[in-house]
């Protein structure tokens, strides 16, 4: 009936997560509201990091990637399961070392980090920046040659695989912003160019195929033409690359359409492949790292809206307004994304009706959801959007100046607060 383990329904008819009345937990902070499971993202956490034990003998790291979902409470929990972190911003660096996050079990990603974002990672001495371009690696040069320091890096690289997902998070193929192409002889050229700079490391390569992908052939794919990249450097260069990091990408079920694969298979598929290639080729199992963000988060996460106008359009359709919207998830206006919802406070009542739920912003395209199944909806019902733990409250925005919603999270029976309502004060906060 639902689409996470953390969900259930209590003998009031009501929506629970980890056992808790959603209910009462709206009523105590207000919609919109976004919830999360600890238990279950610490649950997936075990998951990977079990796997990496039992499929690379604990020899790779899993780094959360932080884009997902990034506050300073997350990264608290990512690092007591033991994981690292991927950051792509100065800004996402700066939460995660707030968090009292180790430094160097962060990665740091993007495709142009700027003279500033770089600066303040050597400082803070991130344990590796993912170098995107020819154009950075100079500025890293630069900034360690001015401090006297030495950075290690992986670079980038688009392996040219296609993983049938949304062309706006297809990034392995060549035409994508991220990274050096291996067919063209980018990724190589780089390469070379930074084994002639003494401030630089070379560690290791990475890649990301993309994300929300149901297949394991497009990362078992990944994973070969990776490992004979990395063979392919030593017969040339006599170059160890001893990290291979192959980022994340796992998919999760939103709706009943969506069947993904257990994260473990994923992980054991991908180890076959390596060690086959590192057999056949006569290098080292390298440290693998891999990348998840929405596997780690999504599932755990919903959104509760309170029912405010419901609108009937004649033989056309019907719109039930909430008091939130594409300000706090983009990702239908953007992505066309299909989510799945219910009414929190009649989980069981009969969905009679269709609908499209709408927010409150002031474009029409402001949709969260079309051809919803319903219990006949009125002001004041709870509504639930389910799985918006990734890529909702991080793509969040203040459209409209409306506020963010806050972040509770529960655990073992207890709700925490772990991000506050914005208030309209925040939204003047930096006016002048
Ligand atoms: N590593 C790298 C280098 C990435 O670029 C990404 C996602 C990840 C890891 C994590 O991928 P995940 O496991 O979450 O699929 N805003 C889009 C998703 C963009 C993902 C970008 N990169 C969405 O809402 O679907």
């Amino acid at each position: 009936m639902f689409n996470s383990e953390c969900l259930g329904v209590n003998d009031q008819n009501h929506l629970t997560m980890g056992g808790m009345d959603t209910v009462k937990l709206a009523e105590k902070y207000g919609t919109p509201l976004y919830l999360m499971d600890e238990d279950m993202i610490r649950n997936t956490c075990r998951i990977y990091k079990n796997s990496i034990d039992e499929f690379y003998n604990g020899n790779g790291l899993v780094l959360f990637a932080s884009k997902a979902f990034s506050c300073k409470y997350i990264y608290k929990v990512v690092r007591e399961e033991g994981l690292g972190a991927d950051v792509v911003s100065g800004g996402e660096l700066y939460t995660a070392l707030s968090a009292g996050f180790p430094a160097d079990k962060i990665y740091f990603h993007g495709n142009n980090k700027t003279y500033e974002e770089i600066e303040m990672a050597i400082d803070a001495g991130v344990g590796r920046l993912v170098v995107d371009n020819a154009y950075e690696l100079d500025l890293i040069d630069e900034i360690c040659t001015k401090k006297g320091k030495t950075a290690d890096i992986l670079f980038r690289i688009k392996p040219g695989i296609d993983a049938h997902t949304h062309d706006f998070v297809k990034t392995g193929q060549i035409d994508s912003k991220f990274g050096v192409a291996l067919e063209n002889g980018e990724a190589e050229e780089i390469i070379r160019l930074a084994m002639q700079k003494k401030t630089i490391q070379i560690v290791g390569v990475h890649c990301h195929i993309g994300s929300q992908i149901f297949d394991l052939a497009p990362f078992e794919l990944a994973a070969e033409v990776m490992m004979n990249f990395i063979a392919d450097m030593k017969d040339r260069y006599g170059l160890e690359l001893k990290e291979l990091n192959l980022g994340g990408g796992y998919g999760i079920m939103y709706t009943e359409q969506d069947d993904p694969v257990e994260y473990h298979e994923y992980i054991k598929a991908v180890s076959k492949v390596i060690s086959q290639v590192a057999g056949k080729r006569g290098i080292e199992i390298p440290f693998v790292l891999m990348e998840p963000g929405r596997s780690i988060v999504g599932s755990a996460g919903i959104t509760l809206y309170t029912v405010g106008a419901v609108k009937e359009i004649k033989g056309i359709k019907k719109y039930v307004f909430v008091d939130g919207g594409m300000a706090d998830n983009p990702r239908y206006i953007m992505y066309e994304s299909k989510y799945d919802a219910l009414l929190a406070n009649r989980v069981n009542d009969e969905k009679d009706d269709v609908v499209t739920i709408a927010g409150k912003c002031c474009e029409s395209g402001d949709v969260l959801i079309k051809d919803a199944r319903l219990p006949k909806a009125q002001a004041g019902d709870v509504l639930a959007v389910l799985a918006t733990g990734a890529y909702n409250y991080s793509m969040a925005s203040n459209y409209n100046r409306l506020a963010k919603p806050p972040v509770v999270m529960v655990s073992g029976g207890e709700d925490k607060l772990v991000v506050r309502r914005e208030t309209y004060e925040d939204l003047i906060r930096n006016d002048l």
